[in-house]
């Protein structure tokens, strides 16, 4: 199907943090299409700075009251100037945005149980995913992993859905003192070899790998969401590649805006 480009209407801004806000965006053609894992391309701006549309995860699927998608949210993180001008915009402004975009994750049904590994504002694909786990009956677990406890967010709407946590915080201010990838590590050299689990990954590159490698060790799929720089989310200017393993040895890159940004873990070449 082919992506939609709306100028969308901003319907609310949340702050989370000094750093972190979602934005919820008057988009029901992008709701209604979207699949757990795609993303949109937003030009946060109106002027010429910053020119290119910025990628973002489609965080939340908004509905109204008899269920009918009529938007979308974005869990933001202020990096720089899209993602700055993101953080202050306002109800009423109009946001050009492009989408959905992308290969989603699969989701998977019982009896395999799906376990989420999200490092910051990698939690924004998460949101949609477990819904759709949820729907299917998969029991879900949510490793989550954050700089300190103020910026672990959405718990209560994670736990509404049954999904279990396993938070980890950089500075011990909440959950285990550490990285996220140490207690996937445990629980996966726990789990009986005949207990089938998918493990689902998005967050700092480094992270992925991490979970990639701990999952191909205990020889469990890893689906990792890759966040490359992108210059055009359509396949045009590769400026977002990934180096992926072949068959024969080698590697081959492809364009993680159309072949991804959801990628078998296994396959990728991690630097
Ligand atoms: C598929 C996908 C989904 C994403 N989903 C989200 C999301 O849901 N929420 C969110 O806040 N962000 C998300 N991002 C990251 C977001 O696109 C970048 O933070 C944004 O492009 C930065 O734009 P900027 O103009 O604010 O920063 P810029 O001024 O362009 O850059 C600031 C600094 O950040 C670096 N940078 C820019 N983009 C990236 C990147 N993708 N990875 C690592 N470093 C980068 C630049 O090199 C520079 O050093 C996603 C990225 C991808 C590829
Ligand atoms: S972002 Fe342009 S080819 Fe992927």
């Amino acid at each position: 199907m082919s992506p939609i480009d709306v100028a969308a209407e901003v319907t609310s801004n949340q702050p989370l943090s000094p750093d972190y806000n979602v934005v919820a965006l008057a988009a029901p053609a992008i709701a209604a299409a979207t699949a757990p894992g795609q993303f949109v391309m937003i030009k946060a701006g109106t002027g010429h700075d910053p020119l290119l549309r910025r990628p973002f995860s489609v965080f939340e699927v908004l509905r109204d009251s008899r269920g009918a998608p009529k938007g979308i949210s974005i869990l933001n993180k202020r990096i720089g100037a899209s993602t700055a001008l993101l953080y202050t915009v306002r109800p009423g402004q109009r946001i050009v945005c492009l989408g959905p975009l992308g290969r989603p994750f699969t989701p998977v049904d019982p009896p395999i149980d799906a376990w989420m590994v999200a490092g910051g504002v990698g939690l924004a694909p998460f949101a949609t995913l477990a819904q759709t786990l949820g729907a299917r009956g998969v029991r879900s677990i949510l490793f989550y992993g954050a700089r300190r406890a103020e910026e672990l967010f959405y718990m209560d709407f994670f736990r509404s859905l049954g999904v279990e946590l396993v938070l980890t915080t950089e500075d011990g201010t909440a959950g285990e003192h550490g990285r996220i990838v140490a207690p996937l590590e445990r629980a996966l050299a726990s789990r009986p070899a005949g207990a089938p689990v998918m493990i689902y990954a998005c967050g700092p590159e480094g992270m992925l790998a991490a979970t990639a490698r701990t999952a191909a060790t205990h020889g469990r799929p890893c689906q990792v969401s890759v966040e490359r720089i992108m210059g055009c989310g359509l396949g045009g200017c590769y400026s977002c590649v990934v180096p992926m393993r072949d068959e024969r040895g080698g590697f081959h890159h492809v364009r993680s805006c159309i072949a991804g940004p959801v990628l078998p873990g296994d396959q990728i070449l991690w630097e």
